[in-house]
């Protein structure tokens, strides 16, 4: 019963134009043209050298050897599938968003989960960040919740994230390590920027082993808003909770899966829809104004930041199902383009410095990924809504638009796509205004507290996952003062952490790095068990 009609065929409706299914077809040239012999290169003589006049054995290698694409810069392993998503109720009193306009709206969805470092054949089950994107096809247009199975990120400002990927990443000399983040540049650059320390905690828990992507959480990270019919706007925190439950591998499973199994996460994914156990989520929103958020003692605007249930509760608002393995790999899988900038009526971005430096990478990265600007047609991308403009030509442009007028104003009508108005995308009206400047909030000098409340929060053998995770990575590093520096940071998130990683590792506990002093310190629940979200 999980799989009303509807929310089949209009996910499918639109690809079915372009699937090919060759069986019984005359096999032919790309040109059309029928073939006669597969099995042999034109010659001359019997044997003789091979024809350059071969067309049919030129056309042939000539696409093969333009087979491969680049792989993404992160995020280049993963698995996807189609499935739609359901709401429970009609949420207009707080968005005009159209997957959330009545209850029981189904809206064609397509989720590509992923590991970050590893490269585009790399193991599935290393210690590593989950990517969480979603596509929602909706009657406005493409909703991206481009997100990750962890509910905070490495680093506060987009300035960073080269940096951050240029450490993580297989060092540049020898290339390795391929898939982890055992090495000395990712934990030099992480002890120098003791805003990762709180990830640097969940990348060391459990979480970065999840068991399936069925038994993951995911989250929108950032906070967005989510804008009404009279403009009045809250923020936002999404959460993706599934309905398996969350679970994970402990890392002897993961060790040894990632060579008996690189496959393990694709093949669970794959296997489970192909016997009709199909994966679902919950989809959660924390709803907060900015006033409340101006009374925690910590910046909404910070990535490297959570907001605790105790504080604001996830309202249930639908669920997600995945019921359909894509066809092609390569033409779905690889090549849809999640962006963070695919936001729609009733959605908006918030300030998070972070956010807004992903607003334009991905459009950016999947212009040299998938060949120049118009991969919005490739069909995995395009929308379900129709799309009209006047943005013309391009690599690979597949629309024949008619008339002569592809320009605004004009007066030889033809054609000419009208404005939406009141329709139409709004931004929410935000007062700003300020100094231009480099700079950023005083709450966001404050790592540790809730890398705190986080450790806090786990059980006892979590915690022991925990030290053990931190003793094998840093015990992989070569350097000395690197290793003094994560312990330093861990100092101040508990002593007792520090302390027994530095055992392991044969070190004597540094004194605790300097701390920013905040003339308003956070306050958070004193009990921290149901901070995170439910295990
Ligand atoms: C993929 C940039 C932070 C989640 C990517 C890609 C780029 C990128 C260039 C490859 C896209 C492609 O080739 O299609 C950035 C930048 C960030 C950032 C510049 C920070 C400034 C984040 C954060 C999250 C995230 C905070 C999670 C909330 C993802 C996911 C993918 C991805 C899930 C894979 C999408 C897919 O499955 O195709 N990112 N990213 N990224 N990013 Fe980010």
């Amino acid at each position: 019963g999980a799989t009303p009609a509807n929310g089949i065929n209009r996910n499918n409706a639109p690809l079915d134009r372009v699937r090919s299914d060759s069986a019984e077809q005359r096999l032919s040239s790309n040109q059309g043209v029928p073939i006669g012999d597969n099995q042999n290169s034109l010659k001359a003589g019997i044997r003789g050298p091979t024809l350059l006049e071969d067309f049919l054995l030129r056309e042939k290698i000539t696409h093969f050897d333009h087979e491969r694409i680049p792989e993404r810069v992160v995020h280049a392993r993963g698995s996807a599938a189609h499935g739609f998503f359901e709401a429970y109720d009609d949420l207009s009193e707080f968005t005009i968003a159209a997957p959330f306009r009545s209850a029981g709206k189904i809206t064609p969805v397509f989720a590509r989960f992923s590991t970050v470092a590893g490269e585009r054949g790399s193991a599935d089950t290393a210690r590593d960040v989950r990517g969480f994107a979603v596509k929602f096809y909706t009657d406005d247009g493409n909703w991206d919740l481009v997100g990750n199975n962890m509910p905070v990120f490495f680093i506060q400002d987009a300035i960073k994230f080269p940096d951050l990927v240029h450490a993580l990443k297989p060092e540049p000399h020898h290339a390795m390590p391929q898939a982890s983040s055992a090495h000395d540049t990712y934990w030099d650059f992480v002890s120098l920027m003791p805003e990762s320390t709180h990830m640097l905690l969940w990348q060391m828990s459990d979480r970065a082993i999840p068991r399936s992507y069925r038994t993951m959480q995911g989250f929108g990270v950032h906070t967005f808003r989510l804008i009404n019919r009279a403009g009045d706007a809250m923020f936002c925190k999404f959460h993706w909770n599934p309905m398996a439950g969350t679970h994970s591998l402990v890392w002897d499973e993961a060790a040894k899966l990632m060579g008996a199994d690189p496959d393990f996460h694709r093949r669970d994914l794959w296997e489970a829809i192909e016997q009709g156990a199909y994966p679902q989520w919950e989809l959660g929103l924390q709803l907060f104004t900015e006033a409340q958020a101006e009374s925690w003692g910590f910046d909404v605007l910070d990535a490297t930041k959570l907001i605790p249930e105790e504080m604001v509760p996830v309202r249930p608002v639908g669920r997600m199902t995945l019921h359909r393995n894509p066809d092609n790999f390569f033409a779905e899988t690889e090549q849809v383009a999640f962006c963070a900038a695919h936001i729609i009526p009733g959605i908006d971005f918030s300030n998070d410095p972070l956010l807004q430096g992903r607003i334009h990478s991905y459009i950016d990265t999947q212009i040299s990924r998938l060949g120049g600007p118009n991969f919005h047609e490739i069909p995995i991308n395009s929308p379900v809504s129709q799309v009209h403009n006047n943005q013309r030509d391009g690599m690979h442009r597949q629309a024949i638009h008619r008339g002569r007028v592809s320009y605004e104003p004009n007066s030889l009508g033809g054609g000419c796509p009208y404005q939406a108005g009141h329709q139409g995308y709004a931004s929410f009206a935000e007062n700003v205004s300020g100094d231009k400047l480099r700079s950023k909030p005083e709450q966001f000098a404050e790592h540790y507290a809730q890398a705190r409340l986080f450790y806090d929060s786990q059980t006892a053998d979590e915690q022991r996952h925990i030290i053990d995770a931190f003793r094998f990575e840093l015990s992989k590093v070569q350097i000395p003062a690197v290793r003094t520096r994560v312990l330093a940071n861990l100092s101040n998130v508990d002593p007792a952490l520090a302390a027994a990683i530095a055992d392991g590792l044969g070190m004597a506990v540094p004194p605790p790095s300097p701390v920013a002093g905040l003339t308003e310190t956070p306050v958070y629940p004193a009990s921290p068990a149901l901070s995170l979200t439910a295990r």
